[in-house]
């Protein structure tokens, strides 16, 4: 199995990307969860991960809490998509399960350092803080990283947050310049592929179909979730953005990419956090990033059904 850090702000579709993770042991180990600030404030982002670890019944699984705010900007969250808290939707008891007490950035080092050179994949869900952080403050990780599979950016289908910018890349675009420009491998999910994952009603019917408590959890966050899509631009169902990483490690089959150059726009006050993919290579720079652009969007919810059936 991959070796993995899942870096995120969770979120509801966070939430379902942790629990496809841990349901399936035999394509990713969770080596930790690191909490950033970006759906919503740290403090609910790491309470969240542990109550969505509570939930899956892996109360062992570290949690550890990041950077409270941006690099460079201001904290800029998304409650009108994912609610006040963050986890809108179904009630979950207030965790348990203890916060590690080092901070996400040491723990990211500790761990990449520690474990064989080439064998760890970062999973950055949320804006790119902590991972920025933790390249800055100990080089060296970046030549001891597998590769970085990451949900943000977006081209054609424009941003989220701004005509240009989706919203992961738009809160900490300093943080993802110091991501691209990193040497490590990339592995990128825009708005472009993650568009084309709904939560439609007949995959949700499914999702409820299974009948267990996670299931129906997350039924209930996704029920909230994808309200907001479903109003604004009347689609049916929400993008599942954060899942597609994960269900990437276990069926990369399922989406299509093109390996080319990415670069972030941080200094204009139209464009920042927009992230400029050379997909023709017009400009002759190195491929930094393999970005994904198509989804077999059945697919990848047979994965998701079938792997929420093995919660008892
Ligand atoms: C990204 O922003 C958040 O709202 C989602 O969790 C996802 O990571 C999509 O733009
Ligand atoms: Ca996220």
């Amino acid at each position: 199995p991959y070796k993995i850090i899942i870096d995120t702000d969770p979120g509801q579709d966070d939430a379902v990307a942790i629990l496809l993770a841990l349901a399936s042991p035999e394509d990713v180990e969770v080596l930790g969860i690191t909490a950033v600030a970006g759906n919503a404030p740290l403090p609910w982002t790491e309470k969240n991960a542990r109550r969505v670890c509570e939930l899956a019944g892996r109360p062992d699984v570290k949690v550890y809490a990041g950077c409270d705010r941006p690099m460079v900007r201001l904290l800029h969250t998304a409650p009108e998509v994912h609610g006040d808290t963050g986890l809108d939707g179904p009630v979950l008891p207030e965790p348990t399960m203890p916060l590690q007490a080092q901070h996400a950035v040491d723990f990211i080092i500790e761990t990449v350092m520690r474990e064989e050179p080439g064998t760890v994949t970062l999973c950055p869900l949320g804006p790119l803080t902590n991972v920025a952080r933790a390249l800055v403050k100990e080089p060296a990780i970046s030549a001891r990283l597998r590769q970085i599979v990451l949900m943000g950016g977006a081209q054609m289908e424009g941003g989220n947050s701004t005509p240009c910018a989706e919203f992961n890349i738009y809160v900490d675009p300093h943080a993802a310049d110091i991501v691209f420009k990193s040497g490590v491998p990339i592995v990128m999910f825009p708005l472009d592929v993650t568009h084309q994952v709904l939560t439609a009603r007949r995959h949700m019917d499914r999702i409820q179909a299974v009948g267990n408590r996670v299931a129906q959890a997350t039924y209930e966050m996704l029920d909230f979730y994808q309200r907001y899509d479903e109003h604004k631009y009347g689609t049916d169902g929400g993008p599942l953005h954060d899942p597609c990483v994960i269900a990437w490690l276990i069926r990369p089959g399922i989406f299509e990419g093109k390996t080319v150059n990415v670069e972030i726009e941080t200094g204009s006050p139209l464009t920042t956090g927009q992230t400029v993919i050379d997909r023709w290579n017009t400009t002759g720079r190195p491929r930094n990033a393999t970005v994904m652009l198509k989804a077999d969007s059945d697919a990848f919810f047979d994965l998701l059904v079938e792997r929420l059936k093995r919660f008892g």
